[in-house]
């Protein structure tokens, strides 16, 4: 049970009660309802080292195990999104001498590493799933399927030798150890190398009301500031953060391997707008409060307006996102009465806490709602765009981003 800052070790200040909520991938059949597992999520902050982070969070092994049922490449956004950082960074840092090295933590299906593979650029996948670490190997991807310990961290040193850059998406702010884990990055760096790592921004949550980025694996909701601390500690610079469209909003940091590097002033502008956002104090975290509490009462007088008025809604996307949103307004299937996805694992399954049943994208399409309430909003362009015919023949998509409404 953490209480206290897992950087500062100071206490932290509650910001946000969501109650009862289970595991946000853990979808499952309806013999193991009994069986399901719910923890108290709360986030707090801590107000030296400036980290927005889960109070407590359920053990890792019972998060991401061998049926981890995220698989990066489902996107086709996701997908352009990777392959071009993956050619910014190596045309960017790459050497002369042409002996380059990238490492990528948590490399899930490949998605980032594919582009290293296609040129024969040396590279190694860290992938603590089996499932996605499998399909990294068949596709020729150096993958090692392990969690990042010591003991990976040594004997990455020992058989590879030390990277240029150690890169990491949508991984960091999964892993409750940030101090073990910052020391281990260092050891695996070279001494000019650099950590490169993308995270969904607290910025752009508090900014949305984007609360359901908020879920069990998420344990930290990185601002530049808190990430500046971090690896100030192990004597590295945070030198430049580049916003990123990706999952709603996130930040890309720069980070070199050596203490007093050259900071950018792109990376003072963004620090200060963090000062003016209050996120950098307890204030911008009573405006996110207010935020939640309203999209909770709007989203639910929506749904209930609708099936008063005999109107069908289905759930678009079976997000680990959508977890907390369906268990914080304990939205069940008499209001939304299934959601559609393309996740074989998740199919014929049900939703988290509400036991929504999960259908095939494919057979869902043969009898559509009046409205879909679009759980993936971070991909909106890319559904809107594949939606065009149920929205010529009248059908509507429900946001809740940024604020709760009928999208026109
Ligand atoms: P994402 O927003 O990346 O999910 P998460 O909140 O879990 O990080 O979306 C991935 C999920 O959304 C995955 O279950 C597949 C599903 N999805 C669809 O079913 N259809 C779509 O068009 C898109 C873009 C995603």
């Amino acid at each position: 049970m953490v209480k206290n800052c897992r950087l500062s070790n100071l206490k932290l200040k509650k910001i946000f009660d969501f109650g009862k909520q289970p595991l946000g991938n853990g979808f499952l059949k309806k013999k193991n309802f009994n069986k399901e597992f719910f923890f108290r999520m709360e986030i707090g902050f801590c107000m030296q080292s400036k980290l927005v982070q889960l109070i407590k969070q359920p053990p890792p092994k019972m998060m991401f195990h061998s049926k981890y049922p995220f698989f990066s490449s489902l996107s086709k956004n996701m997908q352009q999104h990777f392959e071009k950082t993956a050619n910014q960074i190596y045309l960017k840092y790459k050497r002369k001498k042409n002996n380059f090295f990238i490492i990528e933590l948590g490399s899930n299906d490949g998605i980032f590493l594919e582009y290293f593979r296609k040129n024969k650029i040396k590279h190694l996948g860290i992938e603590p799933a089996k499932n996605v670490a499998t399909i990294s190997k068949n596709k020729k991807i150096q993958t090692l399927n392990k969690f990042f310990d010591d003991k990976c961290a040594n004997e990455i040193v020992k058989n590879y030798g030390k990277a240029d850059i150690f890169f990491s998406a949508n991984v960091i702010c999964h892993i409750p150890n940030i101090t073990k884990l910052s020391k281990n990055i260092k050891k695996v760096l070279n001494k000019d190398g650099y950590l490169i790592f993308e995270d969904p921004y607290l910025g752009d949550i508090v900014k949305k009301g984007s609360y359901d980025q908020i879920y069990d694996e998420h344990v930290f909701f990185f601002s530049i500031h808190s990430v500046r601390n971090i690896f100030k500690k192990i004597d590295m610079t945070l030198i430049d953060a580049l916003p990123q469209t990706t999952h709603g909003g996130s930040m890309r940091y720069i980070i070199k391997n050596s203490l007093n590097a050259k900071t950018t002033k792109n990376l003072d502008i963004l620090l200060k707008n963090e000062t003016k956002l209050g996120i950098t104090s307890l204030k911008g975290f009573t405006k996110l409060s207010n935020k939640i509490k309203k999209s909770k009462k709007d989203l639910l007088k929506i749904l209930k307006n609708l099936k008063k008025n005999g109107k069908s809604v289905a759930g678009y996307a079976a997000t680990s996102k959508s977890t907390t949103i369906l268990n914080y307004c304990k939205i069940k299937s008499d209001l939304i009465p299934y959601i559609n996805d393309t996740t074989p694992l998740k199919i014929g399954k049900f939703s988290p806490g509400m036991h929504i049943p999960i259908k095939s994208y494919e057979k869902s399409k043969k009898t559509e709602p009046d409205y879909y309430i679009l759980f993936a909003w971070n991909h909106i362009k890319e559904i809107l765009k594949k939606e065009r015919n149920f929205i010529k023949k009248g059908g509507k998509f429900i946001t809740h981003i940024p604020k709760v409404r009928i999208i026109k």
